[in-house]
């Protein structure tokens, strides 16, 4: 337990002979994970980063360590927290550092989504990173794996896919449904009633007008706003958006069965 100090020694004349008082503590409590659980973040780029942020201003997990591929940083430091080894070390390290559930840090749709069933199927707890800012809407429903960011709304009846990144500032109006392993960057405004499908990209800065539908893996430029739908694997950019890249015939199908890229 953590003491500090809330005054130095005192004199009371009238008290009879002078005598220092006695010091003061106050006892503080320190911030302490609520859950306690000990957990590991998979990926210590600029997004792991965010993500030990998010968790420890959410103070509801004990951060053990980062797991990365880059050797040139194994045990070494990120923000303190130390990088204990690869992704692949996860099984024997889950063990060894007594670890509770992974979260996983890695920005690009297919490798997050595609680790995520992995540790999964491997019988390894999935948790999310929400941070204290964001305000969630009570009936809003949110998967796994999911980093919702400072300053995030999220409105009424929304659901939320596992390995979803909603990231800084971003706004979700009500009954939109945002797909497995999508990532809606930065100050993002989708309207109500918007579909999502999976493993999406919206660029930073983008807007998405209400009932619209984003095909899944689609890609929306930076600052585009988007007025109709998109189809799956496509590209748009613009204001209004306008396509910039379609998928190849029979690509969309190929795209599905593809395994994911970890
Ligand atoms: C949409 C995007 C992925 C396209 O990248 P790309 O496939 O490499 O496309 P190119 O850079 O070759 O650009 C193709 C055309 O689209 C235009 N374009 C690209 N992005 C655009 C955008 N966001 N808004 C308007 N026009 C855009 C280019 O000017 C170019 O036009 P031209 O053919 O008339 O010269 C990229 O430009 C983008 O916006 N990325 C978002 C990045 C982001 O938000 N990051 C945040 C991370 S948290």
């Amino acid at each position: 337990m953590a003491v500090c100090w809330a005054g130095g020694a005192q004199t009371c004349a009238s008290a009879g002979p002078a005598r220092p008082a006695k010091p003061i503590f106050i006892r503080m409590k320190p911030i302490e994970p609520r859950d306690g659980q000990r957990v590991l973040i998979l990926g210590a780029g600029g997004h792991g980063r965010v993500v030990l942020d998010i968790l420890l201003q959410a103070g509801r997990h004990q951060i053990v360590g980062f797991l990365d591929n880059n050797e040139a940083i194994h045990r070494r430091r990120i923000d303190g927290i130390p990088v204990h080894g690869s992704i692949g070390d996860l099984s024997y390290l889950k063990q060894a550092l007594d670890i509770d559930g992974v979260i996983i840090a890695i920005g690009d749709n297919g490798a997050r989504r595609g680790l995520a069933r992995q540790v999964e199927q491997a019988d390894i707890r999935l948790i999310n990173a929400i941070h204290p800012s964001a305000a969630l809407a009570h009936n809003a429903t949110v998967g796994r794996n999911v980093v919702i960011a400072a300053g995030v709304v999220l409105c009424a009846h929304c659901q939320i896919g596992d390995s979803v990144i909603l990231n800084t500032g971003c706004i979700i109006d009500y009954q939109t449904m945002i797909g497995e392993g999508s990532h809606i960057c930065p100050g993002v405004r989708i309207a109500g009633r918007v579909k999502v499908e999976s493993g999406v990209f919206v660029g930073i800065g983008a807007t998405v007008i209400p009932k619209v539908t984003l095909g899944c893996e689609s890609i929306i430029g930076a600052g585009s706003v988007v007025i109709e739908d998109v189809p799956s694997l496509a590209t748009v950019v613009g204001v209004p958006a306008r396509t910039i890249k379609v998928p190849a015939p029979g690509e969309d199908m190929a795209a599905m069965l593809l395994p994911a890229r970890v």
